[in-house]
């Protein structure tokens, strides 16, 4: 059920329930990060595999301690400067930490949620929330609470209402590993404002063996019409004649009148406008009955290069 009452939240979670939550990137699928039966609902509802850990949200930075151990100091200056905000740190677990939250591994991944409601509802906890992303394992990420409610409907009691989220992609995730900051996932920070702080990032890229960051899987982020990913969309149009064609654009709508249906991620061209904008675009492009969605990579820069990211992902079969 949908609600803006912080209160129905925490005593659903003071009962091992979860609950949706706002935040500034997409909406999270929240529980008490201290409890098994919590944590082992997360990966019920969401059909996710054990292997793939959870963020664990606090509500301030100095929380990081609660959690954390050993934390370096490119972490420190990486959360000071960002949290709350969307970006992850990947850092040295303290042994209370779950199995569970981790995927059995000795690190645990961590940020402050920067959304009121998020905040004010931590702030009423005695304990931290873990929580993914709400939606299916591998489906499109949920910026709105519509979006959680047409994914879980009542198996859901408590969608916390924050509007739409103003980030609208996940956060960036980075680790620590022999004193390199590496990137685990693209998101709504971009690696240039990182490299601001703490210079020259190493980039993981794709290993579907053993995938640091299962957001870094090649296929994830997927809507379930056939969609492809080009720099030159008239072209592609051309070869599904006849089919009902949906398009995904960055700035400009297309003039032919066979499209069945448009999305324009930002007419003035703004990156930040695009990503609050891309995945509920992707949501109406898969929910308009169409054949095939062909969407269009943007410039490879800043938070273009984390949109192009999301794309590929959506795509590759
Ligand atoms: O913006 C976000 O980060 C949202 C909101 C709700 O906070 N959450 C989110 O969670 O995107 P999820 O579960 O969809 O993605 C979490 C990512 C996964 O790719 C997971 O593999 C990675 O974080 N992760 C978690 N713990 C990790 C760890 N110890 N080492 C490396 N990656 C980790
Ligand atoms: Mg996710």
């Amino acid at each position: 059920m949908l609600t803006t009452d912080i209160n129905k939240a925490k005593e659903a979670l003071l009962i091992n329930e979860l609950i949706a939550i706002p935040t500034e990137t997409v909406y999270g699928l929240a529980g008490n990060a201290y409890d098994e039966t919590a944590l082992k609902k997360i990966f019920e509802l969401k059909k996710r595999p054990f292997y793939n850990p959870l963020i664990v949200h606090l509500k301030s930075v100095s929380c990081i301690y609660d959690v954390a151990t050993d934390i370096p100091e490119n972490a420190l200056k990486l959360a000071e400067k960002f949290w709350p905000g969307p970006i992850t740190l990947v850092l040295k677990k303290q042994a209370h930490i779950s199995d569970l939250i981790t995927a059995g591994k000795d690190t645990v991944a961590v940020r402050v949620p920067n959304h009121p409601v998020a905040l004010a509802l931590l702030e009423k906890l005695e304990f931290p929330l873990a929580a993914p992303s709400a939606n299916p394992f591998g489906s499109i990420s949920p910026t709105t609470a519509a979006h959680v409610f047409n994914y879980f409907g009542d198996n859901l009691k408590v969608i916390l209402d924050g509007g739409e989220c103003i980030n609208g992609l996940e956060s960036t995730i980075v680790g620590f590993e022999n004193n390199q900051v590496i990137l685990y996932r693209h998101g709504s920070i971009s690696v240039e404002e990182i490299e601001k702080i703490v210079g020259k990032l190493s980039i993981i890229t794709n290993n579907d063996k053993t995938p640091n960051s299962p957001g870094m899987l090649s296929r994830h982020y997927a809507p379930m019409t056939d969609t492809y990913l080009t720099d030159t969309i008239s072209e592609l149009i051309k070869s599904f004649k006849g089919r009902k064609i949906g398009l995904l654009l960055f700035k400009n709508l297309s003039k032919d009148d066979t499209i069945m249906h448009q999305e324009v991620l930002s007419q003035s061209g703004d990156f930040a406008e695009a990503a609050k904008n891309l995945y509920a675009a992707m949501h109406r492009l898969d929910h308009s009955k169409l054949d095939v969605i062909l969407a269009e990579r943007l410039p490879n820069i800043g938070l273009g290069k984390t949109i192009n990211d999301k794309l590929e992902r959506a795509t590759k079969k």
